[in-house]
This record gives structure tokens, C-alpha cells and sequence, in this order.
């Protein structure tokens, strides 16, 4: 019943609580949707992603996984071949969590129920972060940037996997048929959710394109700044170094 939900989190008020509320909704057909809609391509984005990171000068350090959702991407990093560091992974919503438990057995992920704009961790924690899908849900994106750069010791680098709208026209109109199309009805069929997949186009739409995220990386004080599109430009992976 579409009265029982809050407004979309685009409405503004307390959308940290809205964008809460949403996941753990969504939680357990997260996954299912998740590849089912990317096409599983989003399997070879979260390779790239760690494949940035640099954890190889640090395999038995400590890395984040921030807005961890159900662990795919911090699953990602902890099963590479010669990593023998642990991977924390946060998210705020505990059905997500408790969705992603499952499939930690034998893993170095350890799941952390807490909030990215105030994450429960030290300054100087960790010798990486990632972020996958997240940082697009944040209610305050400046803010959550300068956090994960709070936690980070120096020299460690922060990847942002993210979706972002194609340069290229022809491609652009593909893409936004599905996602405005396709994707919503599929989503509310899948999710029984009303509104979650018709959020998602609408969250991407809003959000600063690479270059502009790349500038809100600089001005929370990350160096070597960079971005990379992926897939035509459905995605793009952004980074920084503290
Ligand atoms: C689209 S999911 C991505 C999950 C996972 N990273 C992945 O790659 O599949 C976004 C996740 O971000 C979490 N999230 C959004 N805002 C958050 C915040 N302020 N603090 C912690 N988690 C947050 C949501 O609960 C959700 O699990």
C-alpha cells in the first residue's frame, strides 16, 4: 500500500532515514534484483574496483567497505587470491546485512551496523575504502566523502563505484529507456516495493557526473584524483588518494 511508505527520499526531509528505511525494505530481494538487472555485469565492475585499490601493499591491513549492502563488494577484496587482511563492512540498514550474513562463512568480513556519514571507527583506521552503489544515497555526498577520508591512514585510497548517465547520445537513450522503463517495472514486479526502482533512474539522474564527483573528492582533501568510465559510461569508478 503506497501509503504506508514515506515519501521518496528525492523529497527531501529526512532522507537519511527515508534511504534507511528503502534498503532494509528492498533487503531481501536486493541480490536477485541487483544481477538480475545489471545483467550481472555488476560482478565485473566490483573486480575493477578492488583491482584499484591497492591492497597488495597492505595484505594483512584493515579495509573498509562503506554502504556495504549485502557484502558483494567487500567479498570481492576479501577472497583475492593472497589478501589475508579483514575487511570491515558498514551499512545502516541491518536487513541488508543480516541478507549478506550467509554468504560471509570463512570470509575476513566483518560486518558493522553504522552510519557512513559518522562512521564508528578512529581517524587514521584503514589502508583502503571502497564503496559500492553508495555514496549516490547519502544525504550529505560532501560530508560522507570527507568522513571515509577521516578513517583513512594517510596514503590509503578511497574507490567509488558508482552509476553515472553515458557521454555518448545514442547509448544515453538506450540506457535511460531502461532504466526509466524497464527496470522500474521489473524492480516493483520483483521487489513488490512501489517506488525503490523508480527511485534508482531518478537517484542517478541527481547525482554530479564524474567530473564533478571527482571535484568533491579535491575539495575533502583527496590527491591523485581520477575517474574511469565503465561500460560504455552506465558506471564509473572514481578515486583518491589521503
Ligand atoms: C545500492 S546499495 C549498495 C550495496 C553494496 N555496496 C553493493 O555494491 O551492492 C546501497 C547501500 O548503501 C547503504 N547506505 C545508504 N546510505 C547510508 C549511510 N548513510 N550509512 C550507511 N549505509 C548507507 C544502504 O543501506 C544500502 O545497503
Amino acid at each position: 500500500m503506497p501509503s504506508e511508505h514515506p515519501a521518496k527520499p528525492e523529497a527531501g526531509v529526512h532522507r537519511e532515514r527515508q534511504v534507511q528505511r528503502l534498503f532494509s525494505e528492498i533487503a531481501p530481494r536486493y541480490d536477485l534484483l541487483n544481477h538480475v538487472l545489471s545483467l550481472n555485469v555488476d560482478k565485473g565492475w566490483r573486480r575493477k574496483a578492488v583491482d584499484l585499490l591497492g591492497w597488495e601493499h597492505a595484505v594483512d591491513g584493515r579495509f573498509l567497505d562503506a554502504c556495504a549492502g549485502t557484502f558483494d563488494l567487500a567479498l570481492e577484496l576479501s577472497g583475492r587470491p593472497g589478501f589475508r587482511g579483514s575487511v570491515v563492512a558498514s551499512d545502516f540498514a541491518q536487513p541488508m546485512l543480516r541478507e549478506g550474513v550467509p554468504k560471509l562463512t570463512a570470509s575476513s568480513v566483518i560486518p558493522v551496523c553504522g552510519d557512513s556519514l559518522q562512521l564508528p571507527f578512529p581517524d587514521d583506521t584503514f589502508e583502503g575504502a571502497t564503496v559500492g552503489f553508495g555514496v549516490r544515497n547519502l544525504a550529505d555526498l560532501e560530508g560522507g566523502i570527507r568522513e571515509l577520508r577521516r578513517v583513512l591512514r594517510p596514503g590509503a585510497r578511497l574507490v567509488v563505484l558508482e552509476f553515472t548517465t553515458p557521454p555518448n547520445a545514442l547509448v544515453r537513450w538506450s540506457y535511460l529507456f531502461y532504466f526509466h522503463r524497464i527496470l522500474p517495472l521489473v524492480g516493483r514486479l520483483v521487489s513488490r516495493h512501489p517506488w525503490a526502482y523508480s527511485y534508482l533512474p531518478k537517484s542517478v539522474e541527481q547525482f554530479p557526473g564524474p567530473s564533478a564527483l571527482e571535484a568533491v573528492f579535491r575539495d575533502a582533501g583527496f590527491r591523485e584524483t581520477d575517474h574511469r568510465l565503465l561500460s560504455l559510461g552506465i558506471a564509473a569508478l572514481h578515486w583518491g588518494v589521503k
